[in-house]
């Protein structure tokens, strides 16, 4: 008797190791790891210098036109790379129209924004420094201030030293590309998983996987992002709620075609618990709210309760090691520099 039950255990283990195996393979189809290193950029060497520049304006508030706002005020690189807000708060406590998306990972996106209008890195970051609602700055406005600066002046130099004129608009668009490019999060249970260690994952989160596999949410949050992909419409076979929707129109605004009405891009759904509130307009505090309207809006299923929990308790396990950043020493401001302007 005793041996027959301990056969059994044997047999419901194997069993368990094979799905795991199973699992493992199909998940190694769809999903690919983040890798460790710095991801190489199209056109944009990596080098020391430019990540060090790069990290010294990501933090320096002084390229706003308050003197307030960085990168990293919106994109906190301790907190997900997210600011918290239903949708960000720039120069004079202006409210702007979208939820910002993380920095973490963003250099393995196909293209830049929740409707893709920046192509890459470099060409985003060229946005929130003008935009009225964010830093609210002009080229000219961020090129006096740097060029006040003699530390940041041997930091260009340093960082583009065959470049004539290494101040200027366009290569500070690409330092903070480059040091974008570190803060990506490799090395989450998920990731361990897909590399082979099936202790790596729970049961349960197994099973959670299983369900994102099975149900769909692969079609349009897989690849090494799981996410970030592809554009899609909010809403496939069912538009949300205004109150989730508002009434922000997503790539339609880019490409002025009406099949790109309600489309955003997939984002990615790695260390996605760290980054509430949730979808373009903010309005969804709760990851496993968020998923019960991916699964009715998106796939035309009314997830159960434990679906929705498993898949849940999946998603948990995407969160990678986050980017160890040693907050700068920024370069000294002068006589020259030009003062903040608040309104
Ligand atoms: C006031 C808040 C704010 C500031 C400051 C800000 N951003 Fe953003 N960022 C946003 C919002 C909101 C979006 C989404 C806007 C959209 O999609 O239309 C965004 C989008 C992005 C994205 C796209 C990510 C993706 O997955 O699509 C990147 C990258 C980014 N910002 C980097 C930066 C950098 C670099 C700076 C500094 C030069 C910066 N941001 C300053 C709020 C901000
Ligand atoms: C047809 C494509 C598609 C499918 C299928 C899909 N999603 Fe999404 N997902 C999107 C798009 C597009 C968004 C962005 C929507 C928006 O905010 O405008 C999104 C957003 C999300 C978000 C919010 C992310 C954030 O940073 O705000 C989560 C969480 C999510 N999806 C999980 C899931 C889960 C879980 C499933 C399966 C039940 C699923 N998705 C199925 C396309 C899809």
């Amino acid at each position: 008797m005793k041996k027959l039950i301990l056969t059994g255990m044997l047999v419901l283990g194997m069993a368990a190791t094979c799905s795991a195996a199973n699992l493992m393979g199909d998940a190694a189809d769809i999903f690919r790891p983040v890798p460790y290193g710095i991801p190489e950029i199209a056109g944009n060497s990596v080098t020391y210098q430019k990540i060090e520049l790069g990290k010294a304006l990501y933090f320096d508030p002084r390229l706003s036109k308050s003197g307030l706002i960085s990168c990293n005020t919106c994109h906190n690189v301790g907190m997900g790379g997210d600011d918290f807000q239903e949708t960000s708060t720039g120069h004079g406590w202006q409210q702007g129209p979208r939820n910002s998306p993380t920095v973490l990972n963003a250099v393995f996106n196909l293209a830049q924004f929740w409707d893709g209008r920046a192509k890459d890195l470099k060409e985003q970051a060229k946005g929130p420094v003008q935009a009225s609602v964010e830093m609210n700055n002009t080229p000219e406005g961020v090129l006096k201030t740097i060029n006040s600066m003699p530390q940041y002046i041997e930091l260009f130099k340093q960082a583009f030293p065959d470049d004539k004129e290494p101040v200027s608009f366009d290569n500070m668009a690409a330092a903070i590309e480059v040091f974008e490019a570190t803060l990506t999060t490799p090395d989450s249970r998920f990731d361990k998983f897909l590399r082979g260690e099936a202790s790596a994952l729970s049961a349960a989160e197994q099973e959670g996987l299983k369900f994102f596999m099975e149900k769909g949410c692969v079609d349009c949050h897989g690849g090494m992002n799981m996410g970030g992909e592809d554009y899609f419409s909010f809403g496939v076979v069912e538009r949300p709620a205004t109150s989730v929707m508002g009434n922000d129109k997503g790539r339609f605004e880019v490409t002025k075609s009406t099949d790109d009405e309600y489309v955003f891009k997939s984002p990615s759904l790695r260390n996605i618990e760290l980054t509430a509130p949730y979808f373009h307009s903010g309005k969804v505090w709760s990851l496993k709210e968020a998923v019960q309207i991916m699964g009715s809006a998106q796939l035309g299923i009314s997830l159960t309760g434990s679906e929705v929990d498993a898949i849940y308790t999946f998603l948990l396990t995407t969160t990678g090691t986050q980017p160890n950043v040693v907050y700068p020493v920024l370069p000294a401001a002068t006589e020259t520099t030009p003062h903040p302007v608040l309104k």
